[in-house]
């Protein structure tokens, strides 16, 4: 099976882009199975029923989150009934909405996880052992695993993706909104890559205005930033082909697309 996976879709600029393009990479790739990031989607904060309900209009199967899930409130009135969503799957145990969906292709199915790292961010339960757990229950349905693994620090991802090599099909990075050159299909056949980068504004710093945050830089004060919403755009995410009798990755490549890259029909 092939997937195309869509990295941290930073507010209304990031929407437009995966409508804009998400057709455009279909007719190109043929994917059966899209998931985005959606954690920065509602003005970098979050993403509400509306924005979800959007993507699947736009053809996304699978939204994962992070440690941005819970920014915006609204994401407490439908995370309960958002059964293509998927929240960080090492919350504590009364965190409402789903860590692992399942997705039916052909006579198949692809299990996608969320998980979210601990280094320099919120310390929640342990991704190593909680993914332990997980995938005694999800291997016993199917081989097919995605992983998005939440996190900002490259060492952290590439442990994760050594610890699962050969039990789950890929381990992709999301957060640092940087995609990073090093995907690779690891030796037991797990797709890895550290992080798949953001969609949304080019010109900003991380998907915010450049200008608060070299403030902040200089004078170490609080400042408040804010998401660019026009101008020149980014999308950024990867391809992962996967023999689904098996769950081993075959093929992992990035995309990008930009002024700098531009899409080729
Ligand atoms: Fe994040």
């Amino acid at each position: 099976m092939r997937i195309i996976f869509i990295g941290d879709v930073v507010g209304s600029l990031g929407r437009e882009t995966i409508t804009t393009y998400l057709p455009k990479l279909k007719k190109k790739y043929h994917p059966q199975v899209t998931i985005v990031n959606g954690e920065n989607a509602a003005s970098g904060r979050g993403i509400t029923e509306k924005i979800y309900k959007k993507f699947l209009q736009d053809g996304v199967d699978v939204v994962t989150l992070g440690n941005h899930a819970w920014d915006n409130r609204d994401i407490f009135e439908f995370i309960t009934d958002a059964k293509k969503m998927v929240r960080p799957a090492n919350f504590p145990k009364e965190t409402p909405g789903l860590g692992c969906v399942y997705v039916k292709v052909n006579t198949s199915e692809l299990a996608v996880i969320n998980l979210q790292a601990r280094t320099f961010m919120t310390a929640i339960d342990d991704p190593f052992q909680v993914m332990d757990q997980l995938l005694a229950e999800v291997r016993q349905r199917t081989p097919n695993i995605f992983v998005d693994f939440h996190g900002e620090t490259t060492s952290e991802k590439q442990a994760m993706g050594w610890y699962l090599d050969g039990r789950v099909s890929a381990v992709i990075g999301t957060h640092t909104h940087v995609q990073t050159n090093d995907a690779r299909i690891l030796p037991k056949g797990t797709a890895y890559l550290s992080d798949v980068g953001m969609t949304g504004p080019y010109d900003g710093i991380l998907g915010m205005k450049k200008e608060a945050v070299i403030e902040k830089f200089m004078t170490a004060l609080p400042r408040r930033f804010e998401v660019v919403e026009t101008g020149r755009n980014l999308l950024s995410g990867c391809l992962i082909d996967i023999d689904d009798q098996t769950g081993k990755a075959r093929h992992l490549e990035l995309i990008q697309i930009s002024e700098d890259r531009p899409f080729l029909e």
